[in-house]
């Protein structure tokens, strides 16, 4: 079975889609491509349709998909009964906020023909690629690669997987302490 990972992040580099992508790499060792702002306009019917599988991981934007990615979805021919699961990540804790994500590829998938074999939601994410990074915060992101491994075993077996949410393993009052000490920064940069 030849599976395909794309990953939806606009960024270039050091996304947080990123480290999702590459945990899941880890267990299915397979092909990547980026859909980012740079080529979202280059028709990737070809490649695409070399595959049985897709896995797409991208950020939740203002409770959709990216608006750069959404315009490739719509010009891309993926080819009939072309299995798709989907990891949508998203920066408010709660991880119900990406249903909204998963639930616009699977009716893309209905209204494409495509077979919709469920994801993962996880909230919590913003910082994610700097966590993942620090050894002392390995801890938060138990849960994640818990349900990546889990997934991806559903993903060789060519298995439909529930749509679960999870989110990182922070205390909620200090991810939103942290977020909001980097905003602030983030403010502060700005000329
Ligand atoms: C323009 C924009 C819109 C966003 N909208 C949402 C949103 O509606 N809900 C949410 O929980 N997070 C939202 N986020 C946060 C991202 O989903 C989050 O930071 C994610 O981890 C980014 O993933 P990436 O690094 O792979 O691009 C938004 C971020 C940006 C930049």
């Amino acid at each position: 079975m030849k599976t395909l990972i794309i990953n939806g992040s606009p960024k270039l580099n050091d996304s947080n889609s990123e480290i999702l992508v590459n945990k899941l790499n880890h267990y299915l060792n397979t092909d990547t491509i980026q859909i980012n702002i740079k080529n979202y306009k280059e028709d990737f019917t070809d490649v695409i349709n070399n595959y049985e599988t897709i896995i797409f991981v991208f950020p939740l934007y203002v409770d959709g998909i990216p608006s750069h990615l959404l315009e490739a979805l719509n010009n891309l021919n993926i080819k009939e009964n072309t299995n798709i699961y989907t990891i949508v990540n998203c920066g408010f804790p709660e991880s119900a906020h990406t249903k909204q994500g998963l639930d616009l590829i699977r009716n893309y998938s209905i209204h494409k023909n495509l077979n919709y074999k469920g994801g993962l939601g996880i909230g919590g994410c913003g910082g994610l690629n700097g966590m993942s990074k620090n050894k002392l915060l390995k801890f938060t992101t138990k849960s994640i690669n818990k349900n990546i491994e889990e997934l991806s075993e559903f993903i060789l077996n060519n298995d439909p997987y529930e749509n679960t949410f999870i989110t990182t393993n922070i205390p909620d009052s200090i991810y939103r302490l942290i977020g909001n000490l980097s905003w602030k920064k983030q403010i502060n940069e700005i000329d």
